[in-house]
């Protein structure tokens, strides 16, 4: 069990980065996609301040283990905890490119990872912030995996992206009862590809007829592109909800312990929705750097503000990449 304390009197920020995915080639010196990644990272380290970086998945790309090393270096150098979950790239490759990234993981002293138990995945552990001894939250780490079989209404059988087995749900169930037992019902789940409700909570949430392609991130901070009880939600889906494409059930164990109110996910680049759908928030991260597909309007971190009662609020932190792009003239 890991645990951070929280300084009374003061908030405790978690700064979450997402798909940063560089290669090793990347990586090499004055290659502007590391200029990138690391001039937004400093930029948002700069300016939150944080307690704890997480990395909601695809690191890298398993087997190219400079470019984890390379990551781990510019995390370990602002001298603050960091915890990373897996993403589906990490994942790949075999249980030696696995191993591999694990031992890396594991050689870090600011890094915070457990493995979890060996059946459930690669990483599967849980993070407590806690002030004067006492939980006040959580961070339930998860590993969504690669890929999984699905066969659809016609009987076809494809490889889709995959889901949290049923397994983990009932880990996740255990970790939150635990922290109950300490007094802690609140949490907030951070995982790679998301669950299944974000697709439906986007379609009860956005406005009929309206193209989601069409709507900045501006637009979608003032309410009109939303439906009546969710005016709260802001950003923007530019690229289709890339989750398990059946029931998952994982947000019905959500809602039925009523601990977790904030779910993070990365995996879809070039979304960063945030909406509050039964109480809980299902959050897009907002995606670092140039690393596989990106969009440079939508770069930067998200910010989740924890108080002695728990998480109060997210928010993303916008970073404008253009310092560190190729001049073009
Ligand atoms: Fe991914």
């Amino acid at each position: 069990m890991l645990s951070l304390s929280k300084t009374p009197g003061r908030d405790f920020t978690v700064l979450n980065l997402t798909d940063p995915q560089l290669g090793t080639d990347e990586w090499q010196p004055g290659h502007p996609n590391g200029e990138i990644l690391i001039g937004t990272v400093r930029e948002l380290v700069g300016r939150v301040r944080p307690d704890l970086i997480t990395v909601s998945g695809d690191l890298s790309w398993a087997g190219h283990d400079a470019a984890y090393d390379a990551l781990a270096d510019l995390l370990d150098s602002f001298s603050v905890p960091w915890a990373p979950v897996w993403g589906n790239h990490d994942n790949q490759g075999g249980p030696e490119n696995v191993e591999s990234v694990v031992t890396r993981y594991l050689r870090h002293p600011l890094c915070l990872y457990e493995r979890g138990p060996r059946e459930l995945g690669s990483g599967n552990y849980v993070i407590r912030i806690e002030e004067d001894g006492r939980p006040v939250t959580a961070l339930v780490m998860m590993d969504s995996h690669d890929r999984d079989p699905f066969t659809d209404a016609s009987g076809k059988e494809t490889l889709v992206w995959a889901r949290l087995i049923p397994e983990q749900i009932s880990w996740y169930r255990e970790q939150i009862r635990a922290l109950e037992a300490d007094g802690c019902r609140d949490s907030a789940m951070i995982l790679h590809i998301p669950i299944y409700a974000y697709r439906t909570a986007f379609a009860a949430a956005f406005r009929d007829g309206l193209d989601p392609k069409s709507v900045s991130a501006a637009q979608s901070a003032d309410g009109s592109v939303w439906n009546e009880g969710y005016r709260d939600s802001f950003g923007v889906l530019w690229e289709e909800i890339c989750s398990f494409p059946g029931e998952d059930h994982v947000f019905d164990a959500i809602r039925a312990l009523g601990s977790t109110k904030y779910v993070l996910a990365g995996h879809d680049h070039v979304n960063n929705t945030v909406i509050r759908y039964h109480g809980v928030h299902l959050v897009y991260s907002l995606k670092t750097g140039p690393g596989c597909y990106w969009d440079p309007r939508l770069n930067g971190g998200t910010a989740l503000r924890i108080t002695s009662e728990g998480i109060a609020d997210v928010r993303h932190e916008y970073v404008d990449p253009s310092p560190w792009m190729p001049d073009k003239s």
